[in-house]
């Protein structure tokens, strides 16, 4: 088994129950991963860092110049998988293993990277650890939503943050990732450059109703709030299906006071729309706010709405997109371009810095599940293909 398998197999057991894999922000299960990362990175001979947002640094200072950054996320979904993010980051320490086996002489400095919160799991907006990696703060937002409190009770200094921002010394992002969709195994295809990363927009909803007997209400007159979210689910589903340029989902949802013989009167839950074009992108707020008051509207009940995040779609760099397509192609590996329809740091990333990804193939396209599956051999070539443009950018002089 080689190195980079054996140690996915083995971070996958940190957090890890029958159900999946759970590291939150902040947790002592993300914290025990970042001490399993560190210690990896520490033998490897990097320069090691947790920063002021909990993102984990190894860093080879060698050469002149601004850092090439490669990396991910080790952050998860509730009961996710073995292989987001956390492939990227055990390819990050490969490349930087391979080249120390090589003897290569870095023209530039390469630096290794777990970015904290990438999945937004714990407060519902992701993408925490990269911002502050570029300077990109909201910090009210984040205070309203417990971050202060969560970073106090694991060691970390809110106000501290804004000291996070390293990117002015990144020249280049590269990160490798499992597709997390089946368009790669479907066309039986090792590698995809992302061209572009889909824009996500997102919200909490509460819509109230009236709490009232199950037996004796005439269902007439209910003011049902279950009812309400049922059919902006719907709606929101049947529209993304026509038109095909968007994606909508409803993760979360609650209902109180929770009784069976009880009509629902307050329904709370999430909103998580997509598009991969501008123009799509931005018919979304209209499509989500028109839906809910429409709803809301028919079904008597009161609306409260508020936005958990907004990253418009992303196109990703081509110098670096056609770097990694040459790098595939010298692995002997088949190659397409295809845009992502999940979110990734590399899109924060791409703001300040030219910033490309490569994707290998999801078995049934399956992602955020205990049933994620990406084969040993793709795994692996993923992470030659990486090893190979790292080597390109690094023995190059940095900008
Ligand atoms: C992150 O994985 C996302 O696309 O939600
Ligand atoms: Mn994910
Ligand atoms: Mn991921």
């Amino acid at each position: 088994m080689s190195s980079l398998v054996a140690e996915l197999e083995d971070a996958a057991r940190i957090g890890a129950d029958e159900d999946g894999v759970s590291r939150f922000a902040w947790t002592p299960e993300l914290a025990q991963a970042n001490e399993w990362l560190l210690a990896r990175l520490d033998a490897l001979g990097l320069e090691t860092e947790v920063d002021a947002a909990g993102n984990v640094i190894g860093r080879w200072e060698e050469g002149e110049g601004t850092a090439v950054l490669v990396g991910s996320h080790l952050d998860t979904v509730p009961r996710g998988g073995r292989f987001d993010g956390a492939l990227g980051v055990l390819s990050a320490l490969e490349s930087v293993r391979s080249l120390r086996q090589e003897g290569v002489a870095l023209k530039r400095p390469l630096w290794v990277v777990s970015f904290n919160d990438e999945e937004g799991s714990r407060f519902q907006t992701g993408m925490l650890g990269s911002r502050a990696f570029v300077g990109d703060l909201d910090l009210d937002d984040w205070r309203k939503r417990g971050v202060d409190a969560a970073m106090s009770a694991a060691g970390f200094d809110f106000e501290r943050l804004p000291e996070a921002r390293a990117v002015d010394r990144v020249g280049a992002y590269l990160e490798l990732h499992i597709e997390q969709g089946p368009v790669l195994e479907q066309k039986g295809i090792d590698i995809g450059i992302v061209t572009g990363i889909a824009g996500m927009l997102g919200f909490r909803v509460r819509l109230i109703g009236e709490a009232n007997h199950a037996g004796t209400t005439p269902m007439a007159v209910r003011r049902d709030a279950l009812a309400g979210a049922a059919r902006v689910v719907l709606a929101l589903r049947e529209e993304a299906l026509k038109r095909g340029d968007i994606t909508a989902n409803v993760g979360v949802l609650t209902v109180t006071p929770g009784g069976f013989n009880v009509i629902p009167g307050v329904a709370e839950f999430t909103i998580d729309v997509r598009a991969g074009e501008p123009d799509a992108f931005s018919s979304l707020d209209d499509l989500v706010l028109e839906t809910l008051e429409r709803v809301a509207g028919d079904e008597q009940l009161g609306l409260e709405v508020s936005e958990t995040h907004r990253k418009p779609p992303t196109p990703l760099d081509s110098g670096l997109q056609d770097l990694l397509a040459e790098s595939a192609a010298e692995a002997g590996a088949s190659v397409c371009r295809m845009p992502s329809g999940a979110g990734h740091d590399a899109m924060v990333l791409a703001k300040r810095v030219p910033a490309a990804m490569l994707f290998v193939p999801s078995r049934r396209g399956i992602s955020h599940s205990p049933e994620e599956f990406t084969a040993p051999e793709h795994c692996e070539l993923g992470s030659r293909v990486l090893v190979r443009a790292v080597r390109r950018l690094v023995t190059k002089p940095g900008g």
